[in-house]
């Protein structure tokens, strides 16, 4: 490693050791394969004060009852165009309710958004399942999910890929700014 990419690593890495770092939403995007399946109400970033913004997801489930639910989840980070980084993996969500697992990726960020959602609840979800339409209400970024990992600072796009019942129902876009000043 040559030096000046060795500080540059090592004032990333001490970005990250002092919590430097600020992450940001900048956009949202909820795309639809099955309209007959899927209502997209909301998708939204809400500016929910200076500086903090909220994501916003109503999703109207019209089949019900979903008996499976598959999570693509993966992250790409904007060179020239969004290249993949780092995760890229695929989870039965409806297992990983019931076995919480925090080694596994998308359970580990799953957990800091469960606190603002209502999908929270196991399969199958049904017409007797109080809540079964899908809500995240302004959650806020939290620059402690990214602690484990590096990233430097640059734009960031989480996609999130949802096959229910078998078959691509939607698809969720999140992107993330992460910039090195806390100012
Ligand atoms: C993720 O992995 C799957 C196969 O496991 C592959 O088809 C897909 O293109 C990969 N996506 C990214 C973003 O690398
Ligand atoms: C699931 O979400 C609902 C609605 O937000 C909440 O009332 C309930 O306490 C949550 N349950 C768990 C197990 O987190
Ligand atoms: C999700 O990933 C799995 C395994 O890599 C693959 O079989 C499936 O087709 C993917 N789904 C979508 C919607 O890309």
């Amino acid at each position: 490693m040559n030096i000046p990419l060795m500080v540059a690593w090592m004032c990333v890495f001490g970005a990250l050791v002092h919590g430097l770092i600020t992450t940001r939403h900048t956009n949202m995007k909820c795309e639809v394969q099955d309209e007959s399946f899927v209502e997209v109400k909301e998708c939204r970033l809400k500016v929910l004060g200076r500086g903090i913004i909220g994501a916003n997801v109503y999703l109207k489930l019209k089949v019900l009852p979903v008996k499976t639910v598959q999570v693509n989840f993966s992250v790409w980070k904007k060179l020239s165009g969004y290249h993949p980084y780092l995760f890229n993996t695929t989870v039965n969500f409806c297992h990983i309710l019931k076995h919480p697992n925090p080694s596994n990726i998308f359970f580990y960020f799953y957990r800091e958004i469960r606190p603002y959602s209502n999908a929270n609840h196991s399969c199958p979800i049904n017409f007797f399942t109080q809540q079964h339409d899908i809500i995240l209400k302004n959650f806020v970024l939290n620059e402690k999910m990214f602690s484990l990992f590096p990233v430097p600072t640059g734009n960031y796009m989480f996609a999130i890929k949802i096959m229910a019942n078998d078959a691509w129902r939607a698809t969720i876009f999140s992107y993330m700014d992460v910039t090195g000043d806390k100012s």
